[in-house]
Formats: structure tokens, sequence, C-alpha cells
């Protein structure tokens, strides 16, 4: 009882930062912001916008945006406050250790395994089938029997139907190729990252100056044809309208779902120890990251909106082919490649962020340590572990549906959010004097005001993500009481000190 609820005590933590074993310190603010943007524009707004507007919010995806966007501003001030004080590779699973103790931890860890792999694996799907069309263009196909998952999800009844395919080919080639640039190392890392960036934040700004000559404002009414609520707990609507399949839509609801395209700002505090100066830039670079996005997608939201009715939305390629709806077959082109260069950083700086939250749970013997936590000794990274997780989440993207895969990554990741911005406030308490080189505004309000958003969006998920999401703890918790209650580090130390 005492281990699964002992802390992880903060002088420890920053004792470890100066160890040996640690990763490089080559990171500055732009790099971190460039990996911040690297993680979170991607097949959230190139993908799930279409769906979105189409299906949950009609034009007021735009206010959909500003809700989540606000959600994530109360998270990220949390976020930046922790990775400040204890700038270590953990992210959320060390802030849970340092303040709620070690079960808590691991469960944070396990369900950020949803947010990093399972999203990678969701990523790479979207990837795929944005590179297949964009090849299509040029006349080059796959063969149908490699180029999808073997089974997928139907819209109309619900169920899982065969696709007909064998395995998503391109998704699993893309996922190999990332994995052998990650083990190179995180310089070349965030060098191919920023490379990528600048052309995606090139197309974006393409998709808003060159889309606002082509809105018509007519598009825009009615502005929130689904209203501007959407409510829904354990899958019963309690607020606002019911769409089919009896999952709620309206505002809130389409929140719920593009929720998924700021994820990856919280990943920047990941990299902390890569920082050059942690305390400083790592909150500049989460804040900034996220701040520029929110922007981004509100323009790019409204304009897409106004370009083209919400009920003639494409589902899949929303943004490209809205420039087709209007005629710029040349823009559509740019679009599409600029999607594929952008959904390609975010599987990089995703994967990137798994392997170092495994390095710092191998750190304290949750994992086994000969394995997660082997550094490499010439590239300095963790390399067994970013092949495992290579392999996962390429296994993952080439036979599981996308559907399937994306649904759970909102709900981890807003489990995560919710117990970052509790772990704040409990810090606070326990450690007063701590030194804290960024300090989140207005706390508990900030806080507060976050859990009560991020719970509203997971309740705004349709029931099922529950069950999964349930499903998956349960896991973690048996290999946490069979491995890593008897191996963790703590453990070994209370036994020593006859606790
Ligand atoms: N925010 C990331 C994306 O939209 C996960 O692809």
């Amino acid at each position: 009882m005492k281990q699964i609820f002992a802390t992880k005590p903060l002088s420890v933590l920053l004792d470890e930062v100066k160890s040996e074993n640690r990763l490089r310190r080559v990171l500055g603010p732009v790099a971190l912001t460039s990996l911040g943007v690297g993680a979170i524009i991607g097949t959230g707004i190139f993908v799930l916008t279409g769906v979105a507007a189409h299906d949950k919010s009609g034009p007021a995806i735009v206010l959909s945006f500003v809700v989540s966007g606000i959600a994530c501003v109360f998270a990220a001030l949390s976020y930046a406050e922790f990775a400040s004080m204890v700038p270590v590779a953990g992210s959320a699973y060390t802030y849970a250790y340092a303040t709620l103790g070690e079960l808590f931890a691991w469960i944070i860890g396990w369900d950020l395994i949803l947010e990093y792999a399972v999203a990678s694996a969701t990523v790479a799907h979207g990837w795929s089938h944005y590179f297949q069309d964009f090849i299509s263009i040029l006349g080059v196909k796959f063969a149908p029997t490699i180029s999808n998952a073997p089974f997928d999800f139907n819209p109309t009844t619900g169920l899982l139907a065969s696709t007909g395919s064998v395995l998503d080919l391109p998704a699993i080639l893309i996922t190999v190729l990332i994995t052998f640039i990650l083990v190179k190392g995180i310089k070349e890392s965030a060098g191919f990252n920023a490379g990528i960036v600048i052309t995606k934040l090139a197309i974006v700004l393409l998709v808003i100056i060159v889309g606002a000559f082509y809105i018509n404002p007519a598009n825009w009414h009615p502005f929130a044809p689904y209203g501007y609520s959407g409510l829904s707990l354990f899958g019963k609507t309690i607020w606002g309208q019911t769409g089919p399949g009896g999952a709620p839509v309206g505002v809130l609801a389409g929140a719920a779902i593009i929720f998924f395209a700021y994820i990856g700002f919280d990943s920047v505090s990941t990299h902390s120890e890569e920082a050059k100066n942690p305390k400083r830039d790592v909150p500049i670079g989460i804040i900034t990251s996220l701040i520029l996005c929110t922007i981004l997608y509100i323009a790019v939201s409204g304009i897409l909106t106004g370009m083209v009715g919400y009920n003639k939305i494409d589902i899949n390629a929303p943004v490209s082919n809205a420039f087709k709806q209007v005629g710029l077959v040349w823009a559509e082109f740019l679009v599409s490649l600029g999607a594929v260069a952008g959904i390609t950083s975010v599987l990089l700086v995703m994967m990137l962020s798994q392997a170092r939250i495994f390095l710092a749970m191998a750190r304290d013997g949750l994992l086994p340590t000969k394995f997660f936590g082997d550094v490499h000794a010439k590239y300095r990274t963790p390399w067994k572990s970013t092949i495992l997780t290579g392999a996962f989440v390429s296994i993952l993207a080439g036979f599981l549906p996308l559907r399937v895969l994306a649904d759970l990554v909102n709900i981890g990741t807003l489990f995560a959010f919710v117990v970052v911005c509790a772990a704040v406030i409990i810090m606070r308490k326990t450690h007063p004097e701590a030194e804290r080189p960024f300090r989140a505004p207005f706390v508990p309000l900030v806080p507060i005001l976050g859990i009560i958003i991020c719970s509203l969006l997971m309740f705004s998920l349709p029931e099922e993500n529950w069950l999964r999401l349930f499903g998956w703890l349960a896991i973690g918790l048996v290999i946490y009481f069979f491995y890593g209650r008897h191996h963790s580090i703590m453990h070994r130390l209370m036994k020593e000190e006859g606790k």
C-alpha cells in the first residue's frame, strides 16, 4: 500500500537530471517550438476537420476549435509549470510520480502509450491514405491487397467489415523509415523536422491566403446547424441534439473530435532533457506552438467552411478537396503534398516522444531497465525502445483501422491532461517552496478550468471509448502488479530503508 502511493521526491528527480547516461542537450527555443508545431499540425486539421464540420458542428466548427483550444491552453500552462520544475524526459508520467504516487504514475505512463504510440499508428494510417492519394495524381498506385488495413469500420452499419486488403504497406514503410531516422539521433531528427515544419506552415498559409479569395459568405448560414452544445454521459445525450447512431452532435461534440488536432504540444515537455535551457525554453516551446496552431486552425476551418458548404465538405481529404471544388487544381496538388509532409513530421515527434516516456519509466524500474533504459553509446538515443515503438506502431498501423485507433487516442490524452492539471494543484500544496521558473497563472482556477473542460470533452466522445480506456488501463494494472511493483527502484529503496 505504502509503495503504490509513494511519491518520487523532487530532489531525487533533480539529482537524476545531473547524472550520467542522459540525453544530449541540443535543443533551443526555436527547435522546441518547431517540434511542437511538428507534432500538432497533421491528421487533425487535414482530415478530421472534414468529419467534424460535416457531421458534428457545421460552420460553427470554428467555435469547436476555440473550445478545444481553450482546454489545451489551460492544460498547456500546467504542463509548462511542471516542465520548468522537473525538466526530465517523462512528461506527465514523471509529474504524476512526483505528486500522486507510483501507481498513478504507472497508470499515466501506460495511458500515454495511447496518446503517443496509438496516435502514431493513427497518423501513419492517415499518412498512407494521403500519400496514396498524392501518387495517384501522378498515375502510380499500390496493389489493393497492400493498400489498406484488412478490416474497417462501416459508418452505416456501425460494424467492422472486411476491406479485401491484407495490410497497409505504405503505413508500415513510413513507420520503419521514421524509426531509422530516430535511432540516428535527436539532432538529425530536429533538423529533419524543422524542414518539414516550414513546408507545412507554408501550405497552411497558402490555404488561408488563397482560400480567402474563394469564400462565399452564404456557406456560413446556418452557422450552427447542429446547435451549440452536444454533451453526452456514457453514450446518453444530456445536452443538445442526438445524431445518427445515438452519438451527440453540436459544437462540443465537434470539439471532442477535433481535439486530436491539438495533441502534440505536450510532447515538447518530453524533450525537456534535451533542451539547452529547459526551465525557460520548454514553457516557451509549449505555449508558442499551441497558440500559433490555435490561430491557424481557427483561420483554416473558417475559410474551409466559407469555401464549401459544410454538407459538401469531403470527409477524407477536406482541405485539398475544397480547392478542387472551387476549380484550383494546382492548389489541390500543393495542399495534398503539404499534408503528406505535415503528417510525416507529426509521426516523427509522436514516436520520438513515446520512446522517451518508456525511458523515464525504465529508469524507475517499472519497465525492464536493460531494454527500455539503454541509451546508444554512439547516437545517445534510446535506440532499443525506439525500435520496439516502431515495431508496435507499424503493426497497429498496418493491420488496424484508423477509426478504431483514433477513438482511443483522444480519450487517453484528455485523461492525461486532467491528471497534469490536478497534479499542479497538488504540487503547489505539497511543495509550495519548490523553485518554479514558470508559474501557471491563477492557480488553482486555471487547472480547475482545465480539468472541467477536458472532462466535458471526454464525456462528449461516444461511449465505447470509455470501455476501451478502462480495458486498456486494466491490462496496465495487471502488468504493474506482476512486474512493475516488484522491480520498482522505489520498492527497493523502501525495502532497504526497512519501511
Ligand atoms: N495533432 C496531431 C495531428 O493532428 C496528432 O495529427
